[in-house]
């Protein structure tokens, strides 16, 4: 396995000598071809591994051995056999993978991790352990009061405008208040999706204001249909649990009005949403369609849809098991997918279509200036 990971270390250092030779830094009279880095805001679908640096509150949730079984041999923290969305993302822009903003020493040269599994909108469903997006925002400024020492105030600010925001956020949210309060009306699920949704609309404002205009977000994902949300709902066998579904839904058709308000209000401000929603479905009630045998039981874990206690729960005692071919499987655990699923998705992230990834996808914010 050191053999395997050498080359991987290799392969990324010879792809970044690439980069460079490509894209010369000085170019044309005082213009100069603009580094563009890539910054991650999210919940455990984006975490590269920051949670495990948490010192203070709950430490939730563990990921051990298997996850990361395809990807070092070891767990890094991400809540994969492999690597996560972001992760493909930085190798398809050439970029070295973003290390977790709060890992000691860690290199930001082409941007940081700020995402934290947990992680919330909204401050009040956070059970302290994890970064709700306010605390991410909180570790963006540092990294890029860093980013200004380096380069300069105007500098880091131009390099800021051109670089790609990625964010997953709001599963957690609608998680959350669907497991406290199972018999809400559809008045108190709207409020609830306002204000998650006007929360986040501040939020994203805020890093407008410090200098992001190119921003990648993923939807809020098919709830009620992964495994997790199946072994907790099983009069649902075989379809999808369809209140916690229709609450992600609803706020997957806000978030895609307020975007195009965003884009009216603020100057310069771009993105690309992806519809993680019905891809991520289609996959799940679909698998054969999209070269998986399995859509509906995680490959790792014990109980209903074997959901659960993948490595074992938090003392690593619980029996579970373990899927032979993981490329066979959508989710690795009961909430969280494949490295292979993560890989058709940021595909589609990256140079999908308009249907799937609208106005623009990764790739497009990336090349505009
Ligand atoms: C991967 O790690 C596990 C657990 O530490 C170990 O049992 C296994 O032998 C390793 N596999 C390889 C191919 O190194
Ligand atoms: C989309 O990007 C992936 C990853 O870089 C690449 O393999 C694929 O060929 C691209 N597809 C199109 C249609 O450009
Ligand atoms: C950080 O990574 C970049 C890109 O590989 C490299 O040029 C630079 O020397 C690294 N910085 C440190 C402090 O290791
Ligand atoms: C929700 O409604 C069901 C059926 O009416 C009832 O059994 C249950 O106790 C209620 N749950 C809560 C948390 O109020
Ligand atoms: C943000 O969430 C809080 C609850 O945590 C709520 O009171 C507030 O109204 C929300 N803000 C917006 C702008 O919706
Ligand atoms: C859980 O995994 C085991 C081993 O892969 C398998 O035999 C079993 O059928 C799975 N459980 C369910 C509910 O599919």
């Amino acid at each position: 396995m050191a053999m395997a990971t050498q080359n991987y270390l290799l392969c990324a250092t010879l792809v970044y000598a690439a980069a460079i030779l490509i894209n010369p830094i000085a170019c044309c009279g005082h213009s100069t071809t603009q580094r563009k880095l890539l910054f991650v805001f999210g919940d455990s679908l984006f975490d590269a591994g920051n949670n495990q640096y948490l010192t203070t509150g709950m430490k939730v949730p563990s990921c051990s051995f298997p996850y990361g079984i395809d990807f070092h041999n070891r767990s890094t923290g991400r809540f994969s056999d492999g690597l996560l969305v972001p992760d493909f993302i930085a190798k398809f822009a050439n970029l070295h993978l973003e290390p977790p903003s709060l890992e000691p020493g860690a290199n930001f040269t082409d941007g940081a991790n700020f995402a934290s599994a947990g992680g919330t909108v909204l401050p009040s469903t956070n059970y302290g352990g994890p970064l709700n997006l306010a605390t991410q925002i909180t570790d963006f400024k540092k990294v890029f009061s860093g980013l200004k020492q380096k380069l300069g105030k105007d500098e880091a600010k131009e390099v800021l405008m051109s670089s790609v925001i990625l964010l997953s956020m709001g599963g957690n949210d609608y998680f959350s208040f669907n497991m406290k309060y199972p018999n809400s009306t559809v008045a108190q699920m709207t409020a609830y999706m306002h204000m998650v949704i006007g929360n986040l609309t501040n939020d994203l404002k805020e890093i407008y204001n410090i200098g992001g205009r190119k921003f990648g977000i993923q939807n809020v994902g098919p709830l009620g249909c992964q495994p997790g949300l199946l072994a907790l709902y099983p009069e649902f066998k075989g379809t999808c649990a369809t209140k916690i579904l229709s609450h992600a839904h609803m706020h997957n058709i806000a978030l895609s009005f307020e975007l195009m308000k965003l884009k009216r209000e603020l100057r310069g401000f771009k993105y690309a949403l992806f519809d993680f929603f019905h891809a991520l479905r289609d996959r799940i009630l679909y698998p054969k369609k999209h070269g998986f045998e399995v859509g509906r039981v995680a490959c790792c874990g014990s109980g209903p849809y074997n959901a659960s206690f993948c490595g074992g729960g938090y003392d690593g005692k619980i029996a579970y098991n373990l899927c032979s071919n993981r490329n066979e499987y959508v989710f690795f655990d009961g909430a969280h997918n494949t490295q292979r699923t993560n890989h058709q998705l940021a595909v589609l992230f990256w140079n999908g279509t308009r249907d799937v990834s609208r106005p623009y996808n990764v790739k497009r914010l990336f090349d505009l200036p």
